[in-house]
Formats: structure tokens, sequence, C-alpha cells
């Protein structure tokens, strides 16, 4: 990576950042997870688990590109472990590299046991945003 570009990335994590720094990323979103959301299994629906990072990664990008934003990739998506009904689950993303029009988040998502002091990672995923405008094509980032 060029100075330069290393620049341009200090600069948009700068606006994206928001909260305290962890070794995660930043604490996007912490919610919990409700009957609602639940697969006939019981346990908590993958397809939740997913628009919450999805929300979270696009919340990221929104300050980023202090603008519309779209997903147009989702890459390496894990599942490690399930997510149960009472679960505290935190999302924190991580801007990992910025383009032209194009930031990829890194999203980790941990999940806390209602009654347990600790808790584990259990899916993390990279998404692609791209910026846009009112018209849906994509947009330069803001470079200042
Ligand atoms: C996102 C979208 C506007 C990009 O349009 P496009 O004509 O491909 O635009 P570009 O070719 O200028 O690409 C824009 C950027 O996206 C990146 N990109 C495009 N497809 C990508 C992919 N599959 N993976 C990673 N990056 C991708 C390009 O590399 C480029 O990055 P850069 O500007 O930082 O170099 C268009 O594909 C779109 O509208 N997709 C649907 C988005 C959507 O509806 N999402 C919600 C789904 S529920």
């Amino acid at each position: 990576m060029s100075t330069e570009d290393a620049g341009i990335l200090e600069r948009a994590k700068e606006r994206g950042s928001h909260g305290r720094q962890q070794d995660e990323g930043v604490l996007v979103i912490r919610t919990i997870a409700m009957p609602a959301d639940t697969n006939p299994a019981g346990d908590i629906f993958g397809g939740w688990i997913m628009s919450q990072m999805d929300l979270a990664a696009g919340n990221l990008a929104a300050r980023v590109a202090q603008g519309r934003c779209v997903t147009v990739a989702v890459e390496g998506m894990q599942f490690l472990r399930p997510v149960k009904v009472g679960d505290e689950v935190t999302l924190y993303a991580q801007l990992e590299k910025v383009g032209r029009t194009s930031m990829r988040i890194h999203i980790d998502v941990w999940a806390r046991a209602r009654y347990s002091k600790d808790g584990a990672k259990v899916t993390s995923a990279e998404f692609v945003f791209v910026s846009v405008d009112d018209d849906g094509n994509s947009r330069a980032l803001p470079t200042e």
C-alpha cells in the first residue's frame, strides 16, 4: 500500500470511527436475540444474524461515505457457533480497505449467554459496500 493510499484509509477510518476502538473493531450494534428470530430448530436464524451484520457494516459505510451506500458483496461468511434465544449479540465493524467508491468492512459477531460472564465469537464476514448517488450509480468516496 502506498503512503497516499494509507493516508486515504486513515482519513476514512477517522470518519468511520465512533465509540471506542476495540481489538475486534468498533462496537456498532448490541442487541438481544429474541424468540421471533429463531429457525425451526429453535436456535437463532442465520438470516437474522446476517441482516444484523449488513446493518452494522452499512452503518459504518454510510459514515465513511457520508452518503447512501449499497452492499455489493459478502465474502467469507462463517458461522462458528449457534446463537440462542436471550443471548446478548454484539457486532463489531472494522474498515479494512477503501477504493475509489468501495469499502471493505470486516464484521465480527460475539454472543454472550444471558446469565454468563463471558461471550464468544459466533460469526464473521467481509462486506463490500459501494458509495452511490441518488440514482444508484457509484460515487467517489470523499477524500478529505
Ligand atoms: C454497487 C453497484 C452500484 C456497482 O455498480 P458498478 O457499475 O459495478 O460500479 P463500478 O464498476 O463503478 O464498481 C464500483 C466499485 O465496486 C467494486 N465492486 C463491484 N462489484 C464488486 C464485487 N462483486 N466485489 C467487490 N467489489 C466490487 C468495484 O471494484 C468498484 O470499486 P472501486 O470504485 O473502489 O474501485 C451495482 O452493482 C449495484 O447497484 N448493485 C446492487 C446493490 C444492491 O442493491 N445491494 C443490496 C442488495 S439486497
